[in-house]
């Protein structure tokens, strides 16, 4: 009963009539446990145009995915109970290395890990007793092929590059950029990736609840054999399916050279449609690629007299020559009790700031305690940050844009 090849094969054939449907759809079903494999076949047995095969368990080695499911099949209904961690992993590596249509099942009906998958990459997720109609209107969209840019995928030219500079500690550039990448990602799903370069100890993963088993520390340590799928074994998985390139826990030795950092940018720049990266203040990495005019440099200040003298030293010594690539956000901004006002703001940057991030203590406090992202509640912060991606992303201004949830279920 654990042997993914352990498979039984069924058919049936009927021509369709629109020939951008397809006539036969091929379906995996996967799912160790008995009793719900059963409830969905029977569901799947009375209809015509599919070719069904059954898996007892779930494929051993996640590496073997692109050639145990590759282009094998059109659909891939699989069991989110009997493992939910390890089919989250499972969703994301078929939805980024197949173009099957992935739809979950499971005897509870849990919102909470419904999106959770569907953030994976799963279009449906069916929660038992089983509605027929509801399983062949997915089945229905599920023939229709896809556009292509809702397949998770590498990007076809280099992935966008948006890096956090806090004008000094303390500003919020974690709590921003970290935010702004589970922003990005859930506004356009596509592939994303937050790396945190902060120092001494980066704590984008903790902030997001994370713990890691490898970090930066391993890709720049072995930059000379860095490419796409080891970068990608050092990636840990945010549960709304970001993906994240911690800091090491441990304070490093050595310091990288410079050409490591540009060799780790510019294979995330293949690998990913969007890069964030948590910069800290590191003034270190200015001549290295992550500053490079291709990429946005987010620059995080707050309105105190020290953040705003160094915000005019970071513009006037580094930044005075860029446009709208580099965009100055106040941090923590109240509209009163300023020690200045917009005008004096403004002549200390140099230019108006683009964005202003409200101070929520109760917000960041509740959400700093319970590890949960701010970018997923509606707070006053969450909506500025989802703003700051969609337009980063060139999606319409949706001021008042709520989470995604059950649109994405098509029904
Ligand atoms: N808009 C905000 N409203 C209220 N609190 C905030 C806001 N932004 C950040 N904070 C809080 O400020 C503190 C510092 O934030 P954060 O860790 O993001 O800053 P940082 O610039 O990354 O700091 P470091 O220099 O240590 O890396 C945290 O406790 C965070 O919850
Ligand atoms: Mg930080």
């Amino acid at each position: 009963m654990n042997d993914f090849r352990n498979s039984r094969g069924r058919e049936s054939h009927l021509q369709g009539t629109d020939p951008s449907i397809k006539s036969v759809l091929s379906i995996a079903l996967i799912g160790p446990d008995e009793d719900r494999r059963r409830a969905f076949m029977n569901v799947l047995s009375g209809r015509q145009s599919t070719e069904i095969q059954e898996f007892t368990s779930y494929p051993t080695n996640l590496d073997d995915v692109p050639q145990t499911i590759g282009n094998r099949f059109d659909v891939v209904i699989i069991d989110a109970d009997s493992d939910p961690d390890f089919v989250f992993d499972l969703v994301a590596r078929i939805c980024s290395t197949s173009p099957a249509c992935v739809m979950c099942y499971s005897g509870e009906s849990d919102v909470k890990q419904a999106v959770r998958f569907m953030r994976a990459g799963a279009r449906e997720y069916f929660a038992l007793p089983l509605v027929p109609a509801e399983v062949a209107g997915a089945l229905t969209r599920a023939s229709i092929p896809q556009a292509a840019s809702t397949v998770v995928q590498a990007p076809k030219t280099a992935g966008q590059v948006f890096v956090f500079l806090g004008t000094k500690g303390g500003c919020g550039v974690t709590t921003i950029a970290a935010n702004f990448a589970i922003s990005v990602f859930t506004e356009t799903s596509q592939s994303t990736l937050l790396i945190d370069l902060g120092q001494p100890l980066g704590d984008a993963g903790l902030n997001l609840g994370m713990v890691a088993n490898y970090s930066t520390a391993n890709a720049l340590r072995d930059y000379a054999r860095l490419d796409g799928s080891f970068l990608n074994t050092l990636i840990t998985k945010h549960e709304t399916g970001l993906a994240v390139l911690a800091a090491p826990s441990e304070f490093p030795k050595d310091q990288p050279p410079l050409e490591a950092f540009d060799r780790l940018i510019a294979i995330a720049r293949q690998s990913y449609h969007y890069v964030i990266i948590d910069a800290g203040s590191r003034v270190d990495l200015m001549d290295s690629s992550i500053f490079d005019e291709s990429s946005t440099v987010y620059l995080i200040t707050q309105v105190g007299i020290s953040e705003l003298r160094n915000a005019n030293r970071f513009i006037s010594q580094y930044f005075g020559l860029r446009g709208r690539s580099l965009q100055i956000v106040l941090n923590r901004y109240t509209s009163s009790m300023l020690l200045f006002d917009d005008a004096q703001i403004t002549k200390a940057l140099t230019r108006p700031a683009h964005w202003k991030v409200p101070d929520d203590y109760s917000t960041a406090r509740r959400t700093l305690a319970t590890a949960s992202p701010i970018a997923l509640e509606d707070s006053s912060i969450a909506v500025e940050i989802r703003m700051m991606a969609r337009s980063a992303c060139g999606l319409p201004d949706e001021k008042k844009s709520r989470k995604k949830s059950f649109s994405l279920f098509g029904k």
